[in-house]
């Protein structure tokens, strides 16, 4: 129960529900071989020279970090061939999509997002007081000209994600080009590239993307470069906007480890590309044999896929999250994205998805 005098908006606050955590789970099962696939993460883990860069840095964990994240900015920057000023750093990515809706929201203005899509744009409109327009996909893919359509007097922001979470889905680089022109330059749209690195060479060129004066392009190191734990993500656009952004952030927002982490991780390309070239691997496999059960699985331009029940069959009436988790496998229901009877299940290691896809052959059986 909350407090008598708890602001209106966050009353109001869907509450997030994020994974079952692993250790619980086992606790209560009385198991010690439980195997979560319930929230995105790399199965790759962080490249080992990020681990090599953590264990020098425990040494100073008594200082403040430097709240500018200077050096990695400069990193960032290089790397993708623009100023520090055009770079904002965020306590994951999360954080950038809270600061944006601080930066551009209140009361009576409005947000335009999918539905669904991932939950932290609903969350952080609404905390600031403002509306959510939520405009539902077709076919679990963005539908772009009803979400511009939806864009009115008051919206001061469009978020969305490509690919899009939960659906793992995306629309074209042209697509995308051609909704962000249609759009007045009063809008800001906050372009969420969560997964950019497992779909690098079909997305829009982030140049043309981030000259614009009214786009934020935000990326992590969450996903591909195993980084989840560590909570740190970043956000490209024109000086003037990120200016905004960091205005709003808290000032020591990302840790002296996360920032060491990110800026050696970045260097690591080749981890990253393994652990995307592995997962594409284990997602058509995956892909392939639930399908191959009857379940109605979305294909996936990410680490995780959305699936629905069976039309027929056992897989039809099964309580899939209760019926693995029972077997120590942890899903992430999608009851709470407005999606019931539909499950969201990351793609684990080889060994992880070998025990989700027993798991299933048993529950269909
Ligand atoms: C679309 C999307 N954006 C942002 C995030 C947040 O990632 P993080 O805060 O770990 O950078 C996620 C995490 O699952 C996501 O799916």
């Amino acid at each position: 129960m909350d407090h008598p005098i708890v602001r209106e908006a966050a009353r109001q606050l869907p509450l997030y529900e994020p994974g079952r955590n692993a250790e619980l789970v086992a606790r209560q099962l009385g198991r010690s071989d439980v195997v979560k696939l319930a929230s995105n993460e790399s199965p790759y883990g962080a490249s080992p020279r990020v681990r090599e860069a953590l264990a020098e840095m425990l040494s100073g964990v008594h200082l403040y970090p430097d709240a500018g994240g200077t050096a990695l900015r400069a990193a960032l920057a290089e790397y993708h061939g623009v100023d520090s000023a055009c770079v904002t750093l965020g306590n994951g990515s999360v954080e950038l999509i809270e600061n944006t809706a601080k930066a551009f929201l209140e009361p009576g203005l409005e947000a335009v997002m999918a539905l669904p899509s991932f939950l932290k744009f609903r969350i952080a409109t609404r905390l600031m007081g403002a509306r959510a327009i939520e405009v539902p996909t077709v076919e679990d893919r963005v539908d772009l000209a009803a979400m511009a359509a939806a864009v009115g007097e008051q919206t001061r922001v469009v978020f969305i994600a490509n690919p899009d979470n939960p659906t793992g889905q995306m629309v074209s680089a042209d697509a995308i080009m051609g909704f962000i022109d249609s759009l007045p330059t009063s809008v800001v749209v906050y372009f969420d590239q969560a997964y950019f690195e497992y779909v690098s060479d079909q997305e829009p060129p982030l140049l043309p993307l981030i000259e614009r004066p009214n786009v934020v392009v935000a990326r992590t190191f969450s996903k591909a470069y195993g980084l989840a734990g560590l909570r740190i993500g970043y956000a490209l656009g024109n000086p003037e906007l990120i200016a905004s952004l960091g205005r709003v952030r808290e000032h020591f927002n990302t840790s002296s480890l996360a920032q060491r982490a990110a800026l050696v991780a970045l260097a690591d390309e080749e981890h990253m590309r393994h652990a995307v070239a592995e997962n594409q691997r284990e997602r058509e496999r995956v892909f392939s044999a639930l399908s191959a059960h009857g379940l109605i699985v979305t294909p996936s331009f990410t680490n995780f896929l959305l699936v629905r029940p069976a039309v027929q069959g056992p897989l039809a009436s099964a309580h899939l999250d209760e019926a693995l988790t029972r077997r120590g496998v942890i899903i992430r229901p999608m009851g709470f994205y407005g999606l019931a009877g539909a499950v969201r299940i990351s793609i684990g290691s080889r060994a992880e998805n070998d025990r989700l896809l027993a798991a299933i052959a048993e529950i269909a059986s």
